[in-house]
C-alpha cells in the first residue's frame, strides 16, 4: 500500500490508474477505523480496479467545544487494517495540505446542512461537504463509498455532487453493527461500560420502529411516541433529536413512506451517537 500525502501525487495516481483503465474508488475516512469503515472499503474493492482510502481528522468539520483533540487516532493499526484488505494507496495529508493558509472558499449546501446533526452541530456540514468536495477534486475518483450510518452526511454529499456537478457516483452501504445491535462508530470507544449498556437503546427504538412500520403504522407521530417510549425506559440518555424526514431533503415527514429515514441523536455522557433506518 502506497501512503500519499499531497493532493498532486493523489491525482498523478489516480490519473495513471484511469489512465490503464482502471475504475478508481475512494472511501473517505477519519481514521479510528472498524469493520463500518472496511466494509466500504471492501465495497470498493469489489467495484473499482483501484482503491484510494482517506485518513484526514478534519478540523473545519469540528465545533470549538467538541472532540477534535481527543479524537481517536490509531495509525498503526488502521494502516495494517486498510493493507490487509488490498487498499492500493492510503492519502493521509497533513493539514496544511489540505487548508493552504489564506483559503477562505467552504462549500456551503443551504438548507440541508441545518438539519438533523447540522442543527445540533452549526458548522459540521459545512466542514464535511468542503473537505470531501476537495477529496473529490484531488483525487477524481469514479465512485466515493460513504456509509448508511451518518444519512444525513449521505444527503448533503448527493444534493453538494449532483449540484455541483461532479463527476463521481455516490455509493452507499449498509450499518454495520456489533452483535448485540450498537452501530459501530469511533466513538464508540469513549463510553464507559454502562453508557455501552445504555447505548443499546438507540438501536432497540429503531427496531421497535421498524416492526411498526412493517404492520402498517405510518404516522410520523405514532412512530416517533414509540420511539421516545423507548429513550424513556433509559432516562440517563439524553435525545437529541428523533426525527421522521424525507431522505433527500431533510424536511420532516408526516408519513412513514417506503425511502423515508427515521433516524436519532443522543447524547450518552458526553458522547453524541447517531443511528437510523429506512423504511421498507
Ligand atoms: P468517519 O466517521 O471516519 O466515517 C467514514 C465513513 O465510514 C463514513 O461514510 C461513515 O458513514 C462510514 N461508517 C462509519 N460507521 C459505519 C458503520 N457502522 N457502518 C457503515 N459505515 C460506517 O464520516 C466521516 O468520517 C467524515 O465526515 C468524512 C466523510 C471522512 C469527512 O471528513
Amino acid at each position: 500500500m502506497q501512503i500519499i500525502r499531497t493532493v498532486a501525487e493523489l491525482r498523478a495516481w489516480s490519473r495513471a490508474a484511469q489512465g490503464a483503465g482502471l475504475s478508481v474508488g475512494l472511501v473517505p475516512t477519519m481514521g479510528a477505523l472498524h469493520e463500518g469503515h472496511l466494509s466500504l472499503v471492501r465495497a470498493a474493492k469489489a467495484d473499482c480496479g483501484a482503491v484510494a482510502a482517506s485518513i484526514f481528522v478534519n478540523p473545519t468539520q469540528f465545533g470549538p467545544n467538541e472532540d477534535f483533540s481527543k479524537y481517536p487516532r490509531t495509525w498503526n493499526a488502521d494502516c495494517a487494517m486498510l493493507e490487509a484488505e488490498g487498499v492500493d494507496v492510503l492519502f493521509a495529508p497533513p493539514p496544511e495540505e489540505i487548508y493552504r493558509s489564506g483559503a477562505s472558499t467552504f462549500v456551503e449546501v443551504a438548507g440541508l446542512s441545518d438539519r438533523l446533526d447540522g442543527a445540533s452541530r452549526p458548522g459540521h456540514f459545512r466542514g464535511v461537504a468542503t473537505v470531501v468536495a476537495k477529496l473529490f477534486t484531488a483525487a477524481e475518483p469514479d465512485r466515493a463509498y460513504f456509509g448508511q450510518k451518518d444519512a444525513a452526511q449521505v444527503a448533503v454529499l448527493r444534493r453538494m455532487t449532483a449540484d455541483l456537478d461532479l463527476p463521481v457516483e455516490i455509493a452507499v452501504c449498509p450499518i454495520v453493527r456489533e452483535p448485540d445491535g450498537l452501530a459501530m462508530s469511533s466513538r464508540n470507544r469513549y463510553l464507559s461500560g454502562t453508557e455501552r449498556r445504555q447505548s443499546l437503546v438507540l438501536s432497540r427504538a429503531l427496531r421497535a420502529v421498524e416492526a411498526a412500520a412493517a404492520s402498517g403504522e405510518r404516522s410520523a407521530d405514532a412512530l416517533i411516541a414509540l420511539a421516545s417510549g423507548e429513550f424513556a425506559s433509559e432516562p440517563e440518555v439524553r435525545v437529541d433529536y428523533i426525527a421522521l424526514v424525507d431522505w433527500a431533503t431533510l424536511a420532516p415527514a408526516c408519513l412513514a413512506a417506503p425511502g423515508t429515514l427515521f433516524a436519532v441523536a443522543a447524547w450518552l455522557g458526553t458522547t453524541r451517537l447517531i443511528d437510523n433506518l429506512v423504511i421498507a
